[in-house]
């Protein structure tokens, strides 16, 4: 039997995959295998020996001490991309309301409520204040083309927008889902001086902070519309305040309001909705889920913060997995204690990230009980070996 832990409220899509099988126990005793969990802080947690992983249903691993659980030997996943869609309907849908003047509009209607006047009449005589324009034929810059880029950019171009997209980063994955309509910017220079519209979505790190600088605005298109619904502390909030009092930028669509920029001109504050979505929730508590379950029954790695994607087809007879340092000699040093067993390696893989790294060996039969006991202890006597299991 196989148990797992949750913290926090994991939705039910994602715990009736575990309830449902019979061959796991849900919240059942104080040693688990493996902890699900969304935003519960887990630094002061004391783990168990009996934890080999810890599935985030969410993107940001904050709330997990990883060196800690790395040195003990415990995976831990994360959900990438479970709310990409919602991120790119969300923006997709601000690209028109803000071309359409859609939330000044809709606002000055609802201050009509309770009036005396002829409301058909009023707004008819109003509404050229709120002339907008079509997205389809203008040009959308999209920085950045992971998960939610590239979903962006493939959906702009079936609303008619020409697209032009920019990351000198982007990963193979995504390289084969992006439309070959989408045509490549090789420097950020190119976005700047075409597009009437541009949204970001990049990680916020050392290097990315104030992505968008003074220097940038200088060189945009006159009148572009920025969106950003990745991290607020990618623009440059004071450059961005002149940009937008010189009307270079139109307007500036932020998932991400803080008391200054609420306060500037032509500045439209989404209340940080872009995850926000019942499917959202949900997608992260399946993607967890089968990510742990799948870590748990065969040893395959997809989507750990602290390990790399280690995936061989599992052949069900024995498999055994090493979690160790990525320090020399390692591999020789496991596959030698194998060597005084009658059994044979059918299968081999090794992938490190940083200092540490992951061993996979699928053997062409079962070891005997006493002789998996035998493996295991010596493989974990080995200088830089954090976990050992046989499955
Ligand atoms: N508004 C929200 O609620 C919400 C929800 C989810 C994610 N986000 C934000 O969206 C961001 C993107 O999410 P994702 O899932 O697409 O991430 P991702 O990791 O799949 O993709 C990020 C992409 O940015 C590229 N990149 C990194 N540095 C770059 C640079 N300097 N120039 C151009 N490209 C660069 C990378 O190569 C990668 O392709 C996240 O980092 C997060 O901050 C916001």
């Amino acid at each position: 039997m196989i148990s797992i832990n949750t913290y926090n409220a994991i939705s039910q899509s994602g715990l009736s995959l575990i309830e449902d099988d019979l061959n796991y126990h849900l919240n059942g005793n104080g040693d688990p295998d493996g902890i699900l969990v969304r935003s519960k802080n887990l630094h002061d947690y004391s783990f168990p020996a009996s934890v080999k992983a810890i599935a985030r249903a969410g993107a940001g691993v904050n709330n997990i001490p990883i060196d800690h659980c790395t040195e003990k030997g415990i995976v831990v996943f994360n959900t990438p991309g479970a709310n990409a869609n919602a991120v790119k309907e969300l923006v997709l849908a601000n690209l028109i309301a803000s071309s359409r003047n859609l939330y000044s509009a809709v606002g000055w209607t609802n201050t009509l409520k309770g009036t005396e006047e002829d409301v058909p009449s009023v707004v008819e005589a109003k509404k050229k204040e709120f002339v907008g324009s079509e997205i389809k034929g203008k040009k959308l810059g999209v920085v950045g083309l992971g998960a939610i880029g590239v979903l962006v950019a493939n959906d702009a171009l079936a609303l008619g927008m020409d697209v032009v997209a920019y990351d000198p980063f982007i990963s193979v994955d995504a390289a084969w889902r992006l439309s070959q309509d989408v045509k490549r910017a090789h420097h950020i220079e190119e976005v700047w001086a075409e597009c009437d519209f541009v949204t970001l979505h990049i990680p916020l790190t050392d290097k990315t902070a104030s992505f968008v600088s003074e220097e940038g605005f200088t060189k945009m298109k006159k009148g572009m519309t920025i969106l950003n619904f990745s991290r607020g502390e990618l623009v440059e909030e004071g450059a961005l305040e002149k940009a937008l009092e010189a009307g270079i930028v139109r307007k500036y669509v932020t998932d991400f309001p803080n008391e200054k920029v609420l306060n500037m001109k032509n500045v439209v504050p989404v209340p940080h909705l872009g995850a926000s979505t019942v499917e959202s929730e949900e997608n992260c508590a399946i993607m967890a889920t089968k990510q742990l379950k799948t870590y748990l029954e065969t040893g395959n790695i997809k989507h750990a913060v602290n390990l790399p994607d280690v995936e061989l087809p599992y052949s069900g007879k024995m498999r055994v997995t090493v979690m160790h340092q990525n320090i020399p000699n390692m591999v020789s040093q496991i596959a030698n204690v194998l060597s005084g067993y009658a059994v044979n390696i059918a299968d081999m893989i090794n992938r490190s990230k940083h200092t540490w790294a992951y061993t996979m060996i699928d053997l062409d039969q079962k070891l005997l009980e006493e002789e998996q006991q035998q493996v295991k202890s010596r493989m974990k006597e080995i200088h830089g070996v954090v976990s050992v299991r046989l499955i």
